[in-house]
Formats: structure tokens, C-alpha cells, sequence
């Protein structure tokens, strides 16, 4: 029996896999949802209301409330907490959580008497903490794009200075708090912060979620002094340091074994960032395929052969957990893009699939600039659509099934054009798909016309925790990355393009790409 636990803390919920290698089988899925699980925390699709559309923060201890809910829920369902023998997790990227001197200690000593809300509650120097959607601090990139130069801080961190990222975030709390930032003892991310926890002490940062922050040089595998300088005083005494994904940092605390039965001897393995453990857990992390994840945010992603940054600079470079790097582009208007547009046509999911087949490929020419929310590929810092097409469908009078496909295509083809620097002259035959959306048949072949490849879909789409999972028994077994892969992420169905809407679909990317250049 090789049974590893795998958590992923996301925007909206927090989710346990458990799966065992040796019977190549996922013994158990639990999931917390922070909005309808927790309401106490007012943190409505995993995030506190703000009067500025810019600022969007969340509640760390609505994250350590979530780990509590989850452990004691998986207890509860019989799940083999007693097997266990390691445990990785994944994390939103970017967001960070800002603790005082006490936080070393008060996980240490956490006792089973308590919830982690209490132990961690007097830890805090700052009560919220900014995620990835917060696109508040352009005067922040500015300024370190200022000091260092925009190009030199791509080159080295894989990304220019970038809104939602950890040092440009950082940095507006040294402006906005100097006292709070002083009063920061250290600074984590989100999956940094998670496995402290889990661990009963403070916890490094892989190289995955450490080079969405800004700061990690990508040649040296560490912090880089210069950028850190310009980012705010003193960081580097405030970060934990960069490691390889695969690092074991200790065994679980005593909280989790004494208040869940989870083994004492069971193994943590480094937390690392959700696109990092997806790249994983949907099988991807040889060279070759490409994965584009449905999720709140959607995401196009892959390894790399060679590192290379993004010419425009939308698009980041991160580690790769597997070893070298991967690519990846951010969209932020992801499902929530799609909710808005379902909701307003009063359809249910299974109405809203109903619509888009309903519809015809290049939507009769009828696109939008799907800006529900402030945009971050590319950088639009307001919220505000922008329809193109015919009358009836600029005027807001469309039919619903014109409305349906507008923000799908639409939100696809603007993947297609901003991946376009990852794939280079050859364009990825094959995608995988995962997340929310992958579900529907529609929504994928739509993906394989308008990216003229084969869609390959695979049976979990909690791919981030089964990420967590396989990293832990990859670093704790030694089990291979290619036995899991045919054991757990092989695809079960293909679906392929259809050839005849290709023409229509490079005029409908020209007409994207001429209309994105509008705002
Ligand atoms: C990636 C990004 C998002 C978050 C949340 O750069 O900002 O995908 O990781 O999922």
C-alpha cells in the first residue's frame, strides 16, 4: 500500500485527493467550498468585497478554517489517514501572507485543543492578503521597472514586472503600511504558507510558485539581491528560501495526527503553486503537450524545451516541478466570464452547453473582448466589454445562442493568440484539457477547431491536487513520473478537429486580434 494525500488550496475551494500508486487508484476526493461551506468568512467566490475592481484580497484564516473542514471531513468519510505517507499540496499562485514573530512558534507548539484559526489568528501582520486578481499595483511594476529595467527583470525572473505577482504586491504594503511591513517577520505564499502549517514549521518555496513572485532568478535558483533591493527593504530576510519542488521539509505536525489520525510518520513534501501541480497531475510535464486549464481563472500552459520569455510579455515562466521550466498565460476572465454570460441568459449549465451547440462555428462573425472583471492578458485595467459583429449582437440584442458562443470563441481565441510565442512555428498537435469547463463536449471541440489540434480530455479534473499527490510519491517512493501517468492521467476520450472551420477561424483571430488592439 503506497497511499499519498494531495491538497489544492484554490481560489473558491480547498481539495483533499488521496490516491494510492499501488493499486493506481483514487481512494478518496473531498472538497471545502469557501463561499457555501463558510459564509462567515464574507468572502464571496473565495474573495473579501472591495469598493476598488483593482483590489481583490482574501482571508488567510478562511484558508487555515478550510484545512480543518477538509482533514475533519476526510477523517469522517473513513478515508486511510492512519496509510498516509506523504503529502504535498498546491496553492492559488502569486497571492502572499504577511506573518509576525509569533508565527514560528504558535505552529510549533499548535495544539489539538485549538482550531487553526486560533493558532494562527494572533500570527497575522496583515489581516487580508492580496491573490492573483489583484491588479492594483501598476505604479509598483513601474517603479521596479524603474529601478532595474523592464527587459532585466523578465530575462531573470521569466516575467516583467506583473501586477498580480508577489514583489510588486509586496511592495505596495512597504508604501501603503511601512509598520506592518516591518512587522512582518516573514512573508509566504499561499502554498508556503499552507505547508508551514501542515508541517509545524516555517516552510521554504519551490521554484514552481517562486518564480510567479518577481524575485527568484531563474539562472541562479535564488532570490535575486537586486530585485529584491528595489522591491522593498530588508525582503530578504523576510523570505523563505527557493528549493527544488521535489524537497522533503519534514513530517506532518502533531495538530494533524493527534486531531485526525493522519500517521506521524507521514512525509510533507514542498507545496508548490496550482498550474506547477496541473502541469503534473494532467500528465504534461514531458515537452510536447500543451494543457489549457478551464478554471476560475483559464490557463494555457506547458513544459518547456528551452526557456524563453515572452516577447509582448503577457505570458510567465515558472518551474517546472518535473524538472526545467514551463510556460504559461493567464486569463483572468475564466468561468466567471462564462457564469455572467449564462446567468444573464437565465440557462442553467446544461442550457448554456445546449446554446453553444446550438450555434455555428466563427459565431457569424460576432466577437467580444470578454473584460467582465479587470484583464491581465492582455493588461486591461478596467472592466468593460467590447462587442463586434452584427447589429442585432453589438446593440446587446443578439440571439442566446450568438451571446453563448461570443464568450467562448472569443475567450479561446484570445488563447490562441496569445500562445502563440510558446508554441513558436510548431503549433501544438495535441492539448489537454482540464478543469470546470473541460466537462462540457461543446466547449472542447470548439478549443480543437479553433487551435486546429487534437483535444485530449482526462478523467480527474481536480488536476492540481492529483498533481500534489504524484509530486509527493514521486519525492517520497521514488515512483516515476511515466508509471503514474499511465496509471492516473491517461486520457479517455480525443477530440478532433474539425478541419473545415479552419479558414473561418484564422478570420475570426485576424478580427480578434485587430479589435484587442482597440483598447
Ligand atoms: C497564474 C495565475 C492563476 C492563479 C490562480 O499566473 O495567476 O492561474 O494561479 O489559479
Amino acid at each position: 500500500m503506497s497511499i499519498h494525500l494531495g491538497l489544492d488550496s484554490s481560489t473558491q475551494s480547498l481539495t483533499g485527493l488521496i490516491m494510492d500508486t499501488e493499486k493506481g487508484v483514487v481512494v478518496a476526493v473531498e472538497s471545502v467550498n469557501f463561499e457555501k461551506d463558510m459564509p462567515e468568512f464574507e468572502c464571496e467566490k473565495g474573495v473579501l468585497a472591495n469598493p476598488d475592481p483593482l483590489v481583490r484580497h482574501s482571508d488567510p484564516l478562511m484558508w487555515c478554517a478550510a484545512l480543518d473542514k477538509l482533514f475533519a471531513k476526510l477523517a469522517d468519510a473513513g478515508a486511510p489517514m492512519r496509510d498516509i505517507r506523504g503529502i504535498s499540496g498546491s496553492g492559488q499562485q502569486h497571492g502572499s501572507v504577511y506573518l509576525n514573530a509569533r508565527f514560528a512558534d504558535a505552529i510549533a507548539a499548535g495544539s489539538a485543543e485549538q482550531s487553526l484559526v486560533e493558532i494562527i489568528a494572533p500570527t497575522l501582520a496583515r489581516s487580508t492578503s492580496p491573490i492573483w486578481m489583484d491588479a492594483s499595483t501598476s505604479a509598483e511594476c513601474a517603479e521596479i521597472a524603474d529601478a532595474i529595467g523592464k527587459e532585466r527583470v523578465a530575462k531573470t525572473t521569466g516575467s516583467p514586472p506583473t501586477e498580480r505577482f508577489t514583489g510588486p504586491q509586496i511592495r505596495k504594503f512597504h508604501k501603503d503600511d511601512p509598520s506592518g511591513y516591518d512587522d512582518s517577520d516573514s512573508i509566504h505564499l499561499v502554498s508556503s504558507f499552507l505547508s508551514s502549517i501542515l508541517t509545524g514549521k516555517e516552510s521554504p518555496i519551490d521554484y514552481g510558485d517562486g518564480a510567479g513572485m518577481n524575485l527568484l532568478n531563474l539562472e541562479t535558483l535564488e532570490w535575486d539581491a537586486d530585485i529584491l533591493e528595489a522591491t522593498a527593504p530588508g525582503l530578504i530576510s523576510k523570505l523563505p528560501p527557493p528549493v527544488p519542488s521535489s524537497t522533503t521539509i519534514g513530517n506532518v505536525s502533531r495538530y494533524f495526527v493527534d486531531k485526525y489520525g493522519v500517521s506521524p510518520e507521514a512525509k510533507c513534501v514542498v507545496w508548490s503553486g496550482d498550474n506547477p501541480n496541473s502541469l503534473v497531475g494532467t500528465g504534461a510535464s514531458k515537452p510536447g503537450t500543451a494543457v489549457i486549464s478551464l478554471g476560475t481563472s483559464d490557463t494555457f500552459f506547458a513544459a518547456m524545451e528551452n526557456f524563453g520569455t515572452d516577447p509582448e510579455g503577457h505570458g510567465h515562466v515558472f518551474g517546472n516541478p518535473a524538472g526545467g521550466f514551463m510556460s504559461l498565460i493567464c486569463f483572468t476572465n475564466g468561468s466567471l466570464a462564462q457564469e455572467r454570460v449564462k446567468d444573464d441568459l437565465g440557462a442553467d449549465w446544461s442550457g448554456f452547453d445546449a446554446l453553444l451547440a446550438a450555434g455555428t462555428p466563427g459565431n457569424g462573425g460576432n466577437i467580444m473582448l470578454p473584460y467582465f472583471v479587470p484583464e491581465n492578458t492582455p493588461l486591461v485595467p478596467h472592466a468593460g466589454i467590447v462587442l463586434a459583429g452584427d447589429d442585432d449582437f453589438t446593440s446587446g440584442n443578439g440571439s442566446p445562442e450568438t451571446r453563448a458562443r461570443a464568450v467562448v470563441e472569443s475567450q479561446m481565441l484570445s488563447m490562441r493568440l496569445h500562445s502563440a510565442w510558446i508554441a513558436g512555428d510548431n503549433a501544438f498537435s495535441t492539448i489537454r484539457i482540464t478543469g470546470g469547463g473541460s466537462r462540457s463536449d461543446v466547449i472542447c471541440q470548439i478549443v480543437a477547431n479553433i487551435f486546429q489540434a487534437k483535444v485530449e480530455r482526462i478523467s480527474v479534473s481536480d488536476s492540481a491536487a492529483l498533481g500534489a499527490a504524484m509530486r509527493a510519491a514521486n519525492a517520497i517512493d521514488g515512483t516515476s513520473w511515466e508509471f503514474m501517468n499511465e496509471e492516473f492521467t491517461a486520457h479517455f476520450s480525443i477530440i478532433t478537429p474539425d478541419t473545415a472551420t479552419s479558414a473561418t477561424y484564422k478570420e475570426s483571430l485576424a478580427r480578434f486580434a485587430e479589435l484587442e488592439q482597440t483598447t
